[in-house]
């Protein structure tokens, strides 16, 4: 017999509504909200949620898990984090709230590329400590599937060892082979180019589930995300991109006209942006806590969602530029900065997110036929989860079916 779990006497249960993804528009605030509810789980599938006055009575066993005062959501899903990383920046961090900028620490060998010595020093045993600690941060703020792109090693044992500890820690891996060029190429970018394609892709993608390119000034350019991003696609590789970050580099049409899964970051999206991509089916990831933590301005949200894009929000959980692991607390940046509605913001990190991943007919929901991953939050109305910023929240994290 499956073993059966009853969540009952929740305060509330929210979920975004509906069977569809990505949601647009205003269908991404529509969040059902159901009073004095249960959540009854079935392995690791949902197979009821309802009130608790309608609740069936139950033939054989089934353990049961008092919810009382605890609000329910479901599971949050984290699409864009760099969780393959040794070492910290907390020096960096220092210098740049003295006044250096992040672009100058990164021309100037420091940013990414000192991340990328910490990292091949790590080793595969370090990375798989790392990833797994990452992962258990995640975890504790409620989030129950995450990416976790490579990009830190940039040689091929590095880079398949990053993603190899993403799979292994049940994380979903992204190969972000064109993250910036090595030291050993010297600033040869196609040279690096010809390497990461000819020698890292072909395993990469027995791995990986997508690939993603760092477009921008002083990264790669458009002309060389396109060589990167064609050459995976035809290994089979979804496609995403790190686009608009500090500046337009044509990240948005190379997305769209190449049919990619994702553009992230779209700090610096004018207005054309906006409308392309609200034309497409890109999905615009929002990742506030990097604008926030970078001092930048935050990405036209509001703009995106009223003119029919559709948009997830992800932590980008990184040592340099987002160290903030908290889907929570990017509610609450979604909430004060984005002027995203606190359900806008929960669509964003449960279903869309999950549609970037491609799992949305199984993540994202409280429903039947889901997986039952709920997060349990300790407070007396679901929207403290944008409300309360920097608050904790969770009380109990529940993936698929299994109590922690
Ligand atoms: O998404 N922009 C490029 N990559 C990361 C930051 C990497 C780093 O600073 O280590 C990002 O912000
Ligand atoms: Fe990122």
């Amino acid at each position: 017999m499956t073993p059966r779990l009853l969540v009952r006497d929740l305060e509330q249960l929210a979920t975004p509504a509906g069977r569809e993804a990505p949601l647009r528009g205003r269908a991404l605030g529509e969040v059902e909200v159901l009073e004095d509810a249960y959540v009854l789980c079935r392995g690791d599938t949902i197979e009821a949620v309802g009130r608790m006055r309608d609740l069936p009575s139950l033939d054989g066993d089934v353990e049961e898990l008092s919810a009382r005062g605890l609000c329910a959501v479901p599971g949050l899903v984290d699409c864009h984090t760099h969780t393959a990383f040794g070492g910290d920046r907390v020096d960096e961090f220092s210098l740049r709230a003295g006044g250096a900028s992040y672009e100058e620490l990164h021309a100037r060998g420091g940013g990414i590329l000192s991340t990328v010595r910490a990292t091949r020093a790590a080793g595969a045993d370090g990375l798989r400590d790392a990833v797994r600690r990452h992962a258990s941060w995640m975890r504790a703020h409620g989030t129950t599937t995450f990416e976790g792109k490579s990009g830190y090693g940039l040689d091929r044992e590095t880079e398949l060892a990053s993603l190899w500890a993403v799979r292994e820690s049940g994380g979903v891996p992204t190969w972000l082979g064109a993250h910036a060029v090595p030291p050993e190429f010297d600033g040869d970018t196609d040279a690096y180019l010809d390497f990461a394609l000819g020698d890292v892709l072909p395993e990469a993608a027995k791995v990986a589930e997508a690939a993603d390119v760092f477009l921008e000034r002083g990264a790669f350019d458009a002309t060389q995300a396109r060589r990167y991003l064609e050459a995976c696609r035809d290994a089979g590789l979804a496609l995403r991109l790190h686009g608009d970050q500090f500046t337009e580099q044509g990240a948005i049409p190379l997305a769209v006209e190449l049919g990619a899964r994702s553009v992230d970051h779209l700090e610096a999206t004018g207005d054309a942006g906006v409308r392309d991509l609200a034309a497409s089916d890109v999905v615009g990831v929002l990742l506030p806590a990097s604008a926030l933590f970078l001092g930048r301005p935050m990405p036209p949200a509001r703009a995106l969602v009223d003119a029919g894009a559709a948009v997830a929000l992800a932590t980008d959980f990184n040592p340099g530029s987002a160290f903030c692991e908290s889907l929570p607390l990017c509610c609450s940046l979604a909430a004060t900065q984005l002027r995203l509605s606190p359900a806008e913001a929960l669509s964003a990190c449960t279903v869309n997110a999950a549609h970037v991943l491609e799992r949305s007919d199984r993540l994202g929901r409280l429903a039947p036929g889901y997986r039952a991953d709920l997060v349990l939050l300790d407070v007396p109305d679901w929207r403290y989860l944008a409300y309360h910023l920097g608050g904790d929240l969770v009380e109990r994290t529940i993936v698929a079916g299994e109590l922690p």
